[in-house]
């Protein structure tokens, strides 16, 4: 048994694998993009895990007064982020500190939250299920809840066989739908894949993009692993510094997480704050860079002037680009119907 698995296990991260899985969920590894940082073979995909992984993503019993789900801060027509307020607005119209971010191509990232705080995608979902102004619940409790309902009995029987519910299962549960939420077939994907070309405004927006913001907001997933000051000033009332946060050296001071810029066209308002409502605003921000940060980025460095009217027009029509219909209209991704969903509706 034991020489087993150590013989799937060398197996499990080989392409071929991972390629098993595409038929099942809808996570699959777009053309010529890197390796995932997720570790399939720690929680290896299925389609139980993904359907399970949703419908607990959808649930507001995961909250403490069976209000507040997942979704409420992440809807997916956003690129699963919320969109009419600057900060999360959680549990009892509480309201955090923070912006939710999206949730795109989560397989790809290294670092969650926007200090990286949490390192794993696999126990990122105890922030939210206890934290006091998203859903306020107690882990034990959302257990017991869970353990009571047979349809979840049944489901995480299914998914892990095992019917008895617990932390990890859970925990893992959700980041099966999380991590398969792949955003890759944006015009941007087509133009690269030969199937579509971009207009000429498009085409120059891309080639100011290439010059002045890929090296932080890098194709192809228009993200970094890394942490970098891109000029934002503190907010006394918020007091967030970002990345210092976690690591309490002072060079981390006012450092974020580079976010993806798929879908942004979608995902306002921006910044780890929500501070500015539109894309004209952001490159208004990146077109006045006063670097008054001490560590202030060096990539923004050259990027030291006005951006002209035009430039801007150019560089929001190559963001728009980015934007992915299917993605944010799939219907594997939705509140899905099921009896769980139907016995809350006769409640
Ligand atoms: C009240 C609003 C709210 C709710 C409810 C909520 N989130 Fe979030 N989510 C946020 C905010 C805000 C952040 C950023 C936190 C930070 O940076 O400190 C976040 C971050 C995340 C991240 C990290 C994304 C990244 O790129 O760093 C994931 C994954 C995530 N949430 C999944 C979930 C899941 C799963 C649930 C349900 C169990 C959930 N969220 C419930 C507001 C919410
Ligand atoms: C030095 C690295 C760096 C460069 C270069 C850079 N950015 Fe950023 N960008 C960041 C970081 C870090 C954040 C998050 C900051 C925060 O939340 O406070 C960010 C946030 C953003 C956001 C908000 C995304 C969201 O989901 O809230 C947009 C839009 C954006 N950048 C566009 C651009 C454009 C356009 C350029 C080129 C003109 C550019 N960036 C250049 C690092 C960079």
């Amino acid at each position: 048994m034991k020489r087993m698995a150590i013989i799937f296990g060398s197996f499990v991260l080989s392409w071929i694998f991972l390629a098993g899985i595409q038929d099942e969920t809808p996570f699959y590894i777009p053309a010529k993009w890197p390796k995932p940082h997720y570790d399939f073979t720690q929680n290896p995909l299925s389609k139980e895990k993904f359907e399970l992984g949703r419908t607990l993503f959808y649930d507001p019993d995961l909250s403490r007064d069976s209000t507040i789900s997942c979704a409420n801060c992440h809807l997916q027509y956003s690129g699963f982020t919320h969109i009419d307020h600057s900060l999360s607005h959680g549990i009892d119209g509480k309201i955090g500190t923070r912006n939710a971010p999206v949730l795109i191509n989560l397989a790809w990232q290294q670092f969650f939250h926007w200090d990286g705080g949490v390192s794993s995608l696999n126990k990122q979902a105890i922030n939210p299920l206890t934290h006091a102004k998203e859903m306020d619940n107690r882990l034990d409790e959302v257990l017991r809840r869970l353990n009571q309902s047979s349809f979840y009995r049944n489901r995480f029987y299914l998914a892990f066989g095992d019917s008895v519910i617990e932390t990890a299962s859970l925990l893992k549960a959700l980041a099966s739908f999380t991590v398969s939420l792949v955003s890759a077939n944006s015009t941007y994907d087509q133009v690269k894949r030969g199937e579509s070309s971009f207009t000429n405004q498009e085409e120059s927006g891309y080639q100011l993009f290439k010059k002045y913001c890929a090296t932080c907001h890098q194709e192809p997933l228009f993200m970094k692993n890394e942490f970098k000051s891109n000029g934002i000033a503190l907010v006394p009332a918020l007091n967030d510094y970002g990345r210092m946060g976690i690591t309490n050296r002072k060079e981390d001071s006012l450092l974020f997480k580079i976010p993806t810029l798929r879908n942004v066209e979608f995902s306002f308002p921006y910044m780890h704050d929500g501070r500015y409502k539109t894309l004209k605003d952001v490159l208004n921000h990146y077109g006045n860079l006063h670097e008054q940060q001490p560590y202030f980025s060096k990539e923004l460095k050259k990027l030291n002037r006005v951006l002209t009217s035009n430039e801007q027009k150019d560089l929001i029509a190559f963001l728009k680009t980015l934007s992915d219909q299917e993605f944010l209209f799939n219907p594997l991704f939705k509140y899905p119907k099921n009896e769980r969903n139907a016995s809350f509706q006769k409640n």
